[in-house]
């Protein structure tokens, strides 16, 4: 069953569906593999902490997530596939006003990644 509400779990089944699917993706997954480099570990307990201060305000993540994008060899296509990979994820997992929340914030934070990316890069 669909879940129809925001939960700690709910975003660890998130987090771990979506980067199953990244680790799988043509596009995205060697990007991935060269930045995190075999443990997978920290990566996803950063990203529960990331959308559980998103998505709860819990104040967890305590990162920069911009600088470290800009080193990531990262062209403006791939934040199209990670996207369509989270919309997919979200859609699964979440009633459709949920899956929508978290979409509407994973899109907002990828245009000001992208506004940024843009101008450090010139792309
Ligand atoms: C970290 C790739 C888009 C949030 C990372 C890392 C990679 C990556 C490889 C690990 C960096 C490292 O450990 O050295 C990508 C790619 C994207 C993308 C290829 C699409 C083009 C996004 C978006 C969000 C996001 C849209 C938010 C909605 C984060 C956060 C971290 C992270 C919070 C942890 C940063 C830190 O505190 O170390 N990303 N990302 N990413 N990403 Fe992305």
């Amino acid at each position: 069953m669909r879940r129809d509400q925001v939960t700690e779990e709910g975003i660890v089944a998130l987090v771990d569906g979506f980067y199953d699917k990244v680790r799988a993706d043509a596009t995205l997954g060697p990007i991935f593999e060269e930045a995190i480099a075999g443990d997978w570990g920290p990566h996803l307990a950063k990203m529960y902490d990331f959308w559980s201060s998103i998505m709860l305000t819990t104040g967890r993540y305590k990162g920069r997530p911009l600088p470290a994008h800009v080193r990531l060899p990262i062209e403006p296509q791939h934040f199209g596939r990670w996207l369509e990979l989270f919309t997919e994820t979200t859609d699964e997992l979440f009633e459709p006003d949920v899956a929508h929340a978290f979409q509407v914030k994973a899109h907002q934070i990828a245009n000001s990644f992208l506004t940024a990316l843009e101008t450090v890069k010139q792309f």
